[in-house]
């Protein structure tokens, strides 16, 4: 087994496991796995209900492999797809499957891919400006800091790793790499962190963290591919299915906070409302608010310290 399977711990399992139990214990019951990984909610799932069939989908080809081998136990109750969740309509018609029961997705980056240096997603470690999930796509990191312009650059940062130096570090990053193209983390690190005040450089956690964050949402499209899919995996669910949904940053928490709340009370323009009169809800939501993981859990497990749990269950048909 992969050393990043055994590492990894499955963020918020106990609450995801409560919120989708009514609809994944019942007979025939159809779950898909969004963010399959390695596969960690998935094995607990299928072992705690034994009348689930999973439906498993990741970008990532080499998540699959490992997720494949852990789940080989569950034989044909488990089916896996390498395609980006914003896919799903296509993958279940190509099933023949109308509708499921529950919707699982768990956004970001596995451990594994953190883990292995050649992937480029981890900071703390020199390695090659890569960042894709599905190493087939075109864009890498490097590909970005080496062509994008000091506005575009500027514009990742700060809306996507919220870094309020944005300007700074692309200007930077334009400068140096005038000198010569950058190739590999530690350099572009170095670049980072010499663009930051040296005052700011004190506060506020590790400054890579935000530019790191950054260029993987662009990377991956991931914004994009979160917005196309919101709308697919709500409407993808039958009458009663449950979606859960982990995010871990405000950006992606506000993507899918907005497309629950679309159909938990949806709104029309007000002229048809004074003819129609109220659209009626579609969804009801399960978490209001978001639930967020217990102290014990976080100092567990640090990755599920920005964690936050959204779900809904589907209670009609959108107008
Ligand atoms: C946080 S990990 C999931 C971990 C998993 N729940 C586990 O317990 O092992 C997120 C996974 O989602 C995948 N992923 C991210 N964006 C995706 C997308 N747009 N479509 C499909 N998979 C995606 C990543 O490749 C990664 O393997």
């Amino acid at each position: 087994m992969h050393p990043s399977a055994v590492a990894h711990v499955p963020v918020m399992l106990a609450e995801v496991t409560e919120v989708l139990a009514p609809v994944l214990a019942q007979p025939g019951a159809v779950l898909v796995d969004a963010t399959l990984g390695l596969g960690g909610h998935s094995v607990a799932l299928l072992k705690t209900f034994p009348n689930v069939r999973l439906i498993g989908i990741d970008r990532d080809p080499k998540a699959l492999v490992i997720a494949a081998d852990r789940l080989s136990e569950f034989g044909e109750r488990v089916s896996l797809h390498q395609a980006r969740y914003d896919q799903i309509n296509d993958i279940l018609v190509g099933l023949q499957v109308d509708c499921v029961d529950g919707v699982f997705m768990d956004l970001g980056v596995s451990s594994m891919q953190l883990d292995l240096p050649d992937r480029g997603f981890a900071y703390s470690q020199d390695a090659p400006l890569d960042m894709r999930m599905n190493p087939a796509d075109v864009l890498t990191a490097a590909e970005i800091v080496n062509t994008y312009d000091v506005q575009a650059l500027a514009r990742i940062l700060r809306e996507y790793g919220e870094e309020r130096f944005a300007t700074r570090i692309a200007q930077a990053i334009v400068r140096e790499r005038g000198q010569a193209p950058f190739t590999t983390s530690s350099r572009l690190s170095d670049v980072v962190k010499q663009a930051i005040p040296a005052a700011a450089r004190r506060t506020g956690g590790n400054p890579l963290k935000r530019t790191f964050q950054g260029l993987r949402i662009e990377v991956n499209d991931e914004l994009g591919s979160l917005r196309r899919a919101m709308p697919q995996v709500l409407q993808v669910l039958c009458l009663r299915g449950r979606i859960a949904v982990l995010t871990y940053h405000s950006l992606e928490d506000r993507i899918v906070k907005q497309a629950l709340r679309l159909g938990a009370a949806p709104s029309v323009p007000a002229e048809v409302h004074r003819v129609l009169g109220a659209p009626e809800p579609w969804l009801r939501l399960l978490t209001r608010g978001g639930a967020t993981p217990g102290p014990g859990e976080v100092q567990a497990n640090p990755r599920a310290a920005s964690a936050r749990l959204r779900a809904a269950e589907r209670i009609g048909w959108a107008a």
